[in-house]
């Protein structure tokens, strides 16, 4: 596992966006899992910057999403896919016909989490997937208690989850109280993963991921598990380790 802590969000959000240029410069026709939140704005707004001017080519990039709110049809200003369109994919040279974002409005749910499963396969898998992480060690909508081995399938958002939700719809009706995700299982099967996070908030969790033992209680703590998994952290995040983390190797701090 290589980890890296940067100074703050701007710092972790230049280094992401090195990691995510050079996978598309090296490989033009990546597979690249993209991330919803807070957290990964600064890296697209970035990727925008470097397709405005520095040519980064998306047109032969195919694209997966972790996950969907349930019940929201795309252009709901709330639902993950109008945030990947308005924050990225609108700005930059990305075919449409290779973006996959799970269907919120699917009719038959179950067989449209198999069907994103199969694409993923048939595209050859995900070469670079971006995760950020929540403040109880959730990725995607895996929250606490998933199995490490689960795919893409509906999940029920915690009391939690929805109540942090609610001040974004204006409809409490709206509120989503199901999720669908790409599961652990299939996160841990993108050949690099890139985790990202920053602020004192995820301090805990990011420490629980990567110090302490593997459990389903912190679905993040799989990346552990995974032959490249590559973290950038700012100081806040990574204020909880009592490890210091260099590319790789932790040494107790003093
Ligand atoms: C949501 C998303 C996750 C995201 C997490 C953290 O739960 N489903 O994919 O990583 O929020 O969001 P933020 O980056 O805003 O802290």
């Amino acid at each position: 596992m290589l980890v890296e802590v940067v100074d703050d969000y701007e710092a972790m959000s230049d280094r992401a966006t090195e990691v995510v240029t050079e996978q598309i410069r090296k490989k033009p026709d990546s597979v690249i899992g993209f991330a919803t939140g807070g957290t990964p704005k600064g890296l697209y707004n970035r990727l925008i910057d470097a397709h405005e001017n520095r040519g980064l080519d998306f047109s032969k990039v195919t694209t997966f999403n972790l996950d969907e709110y349930v019940g929201l049809p795309p252009e709901h200003e709330q639902s993950y896919a109008h945030y990947m369109w308005s924050n990225l994919f609108d700005h930059v040279n990305v075919n449409p016909g290779r973006v996959h974002i799970p269907q919120g409005m699917a009719n038959d749910i179950d067989e449209h989490c198999q069907w994103y499963e199969r694409r993923i396969e048939e595209a050859g898998g995900i070469d670079l997937q971006i995760l950020g992480i929540g403040a109880n060690g959730h990725i995607a909508f895996n929250e606490p208690g998933s199995s490490l081995g689960s795919r893409t399938r509906i999940k029920t958002l915690t009391t939690k989850t929805v109540e942090d939700n609610a001040r974004f719809f204006d409809d409490p009706e709206m509120v989503p109280e199901y999720a669908i995700t790409m599961g652990v299982g299939t996160i841990m099967e993108a050949k690099t993963v890139l985790l990202l996070a920053s602020g004192e908030r995820k301090a805990q969790a990011m420490k629980k991921a990567l110090e302490e033992p593997l459990t389903a209680m912190v679905p993040a703590s799989m990346v552990q598990m995974h032959r490249s998994a590559h973290v950038i952290v700012d100081d806040e995040a990574a204020s909880q380790f009592d490890y210091r983390h260099h590319h790789g190797i932790a040494e107790p701090k003093d």
